[in-house]
């Protein structure tokens, strides 16, 4: 049967925030198809996780029987580290590392002890769950800040959205270990699903007001095949600040940077600032400046994409430097992804995409 094609998105972002002019870059500037700069680097350290969130890793999928990948298919600290110089020499001003969960790769610190000789911004999101143990190593490893994954504020629900019951003062006292280092700001990230967790918007923002830490909500996505994700699940941001309006009224806010994700919100009496990233009703492509580098080497340019370009392949076929950064180059020049803006019944269907957590999210 033919697929219907609903659109889905109900606007696309279309006004560039202030900052960097997309229409006349610099002279020279590596440009993808849609003319969008490449900008952050996020590197996947592991597929492995140690929660089962009921949106990323569903535990009837990521069971016992799950085919993680071997070590022999990561890709070394030196070939990360290689791959990272090339594209800081081709304008990318920000590294995040990612995961599944990147502190449960062994010697995660020694990475960012490289890493940060890079004239970029290092940062991590992570789960939380090892950060009391971690975090004064990766600051002294000179890592930035961290952003942090947290679903909810009642220890049932939090339990419920992790799987593996995992309690959330654990992750409380992570976040209290980071700001304790200086791992700041520590933005608090909340994917929101309608019926799991959407009661956790106000508690989560009764209790991060005031904190210092920036809690923002994403619109669950349609990443991967394995969630069974459905539009009646998400609820859109627009509702998220209504209803967190309603008891604090919030006065919007500029982006920092151009084609910052998140849209930002102030509580009008000083209580701090929260964000909302709407990539299924507000689509944010036009200004996507990100590219991705799974575990095991491959370089995805689009977080809903079907393939990657293999680096790994390259690197351990002992090409050179500047054949590597041509083909980098290739990668980027050819970009033309829009997945969110042109997301419809038709595209979401078939499911062949890579999970968020080998990508990265
Ligand atoms: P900072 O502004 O440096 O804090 O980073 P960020 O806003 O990119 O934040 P982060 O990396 O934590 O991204 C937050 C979430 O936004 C991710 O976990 C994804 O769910 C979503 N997201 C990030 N990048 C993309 C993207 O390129 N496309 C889509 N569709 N979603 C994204
Ligand atoms: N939709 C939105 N965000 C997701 N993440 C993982 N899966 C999804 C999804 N389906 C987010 C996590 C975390 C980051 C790693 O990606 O909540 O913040
Ligand atoms: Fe792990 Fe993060 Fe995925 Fe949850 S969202 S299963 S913490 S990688
Ligand atoms: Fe970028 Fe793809 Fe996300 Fe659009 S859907 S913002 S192109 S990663």
């Amino acid at each position: 049967m033919k697929a219907r094609i609903i659109p889905i998105v109900r606007s696309v972002r279309t006004t560039l925030p202030p900052g960097r002019d997309l229409v006349a870059p610099p002279e020279g500037e590596l440009l993808d198809l849609r003319q969008r700069r490449v900008r952050d680097l996020r590197i996947s350290v592991t597929d492995r996780c140690n929660f089962r969130c009921v949106y990323c890793m569903p535990k009837e999928i990521f069971d016992d029987d799950y085919a993680f990948l071997p070590r022999s298919k990561l890709l070394s600290f030196e070939e990360i580290m290689r791959v990272a110089r090339i594209f800081v020499d081709q304008g990318v001003e920000k590294i995040r590392l990612t995961g599944g969960e990147p502190l449960l790769r062994k010697h995660i610190e020694n990475l960012i002890e490289q890493l940060a000789q890079l004239p970029v911004e290092i940062t991590l999101t992570t789960n939380g769950s090892l950060l009391r143990k971690k975090a004064r190593a990766l600051k002294d490893a000179g890592l930035h800040r961290v952003t942090v994954s947290l679903d909810g504020i009642d220890d049932a629900v939090f339990k419920r959205m992790n799987d593996v019951d995992y309690a959330v003062a654990d992750v409380l006292d992570g976040i209290a270990a980071a700001a304790e280092v200086g791992l700041a700001p520590i933005k608090v990230n909340c994917v929101v699903k309608r019926g799991a967790n959407d009661d956790q918007i106000l508690p989560l923002a009764r209790h991060f007001r005031g904190s210092g830490h920036i809690l923002r909500f994403i619109e669950y996505m349609d990443v991967g095949s394995s969630n069974g994700w459905r539009m009646d699940e998400v609820v859109p941001s627009a509702e998220v600040v209504a209803r967190i309006h309603a008891e604090f009224p919030l006065q919007a806010v500029d982006a920092n940077y151009l084609g910052e994700v998140a849209e930002r919100w102030r509580y009008a009496d000083g209580g701090g600032e929260i964000g909302v990233i709407s990539s299924v009703t507000q689509a944010f492509c036009a200004t996507c400046t990100r590219i991705r580098l799974s575990t095991e080497g491959q370089l995805y340019t689009c977080l809903f994409a079907q393939s990657g370009h293999d680096l790994r392949a390259m690197l351990r076929q002992g090409a050179g430097d500047e054949a590597m950064r041509r083909e980098i180059a290739a990668v980027w020049r050819g970009r033309d992804d829009r997945y969110s803006e042109i997301r419809t019944a038709a595209t979401i269907l078939p499911g062949s995409k890579v999970e968020m957590s080998y990508i990265g999210g």
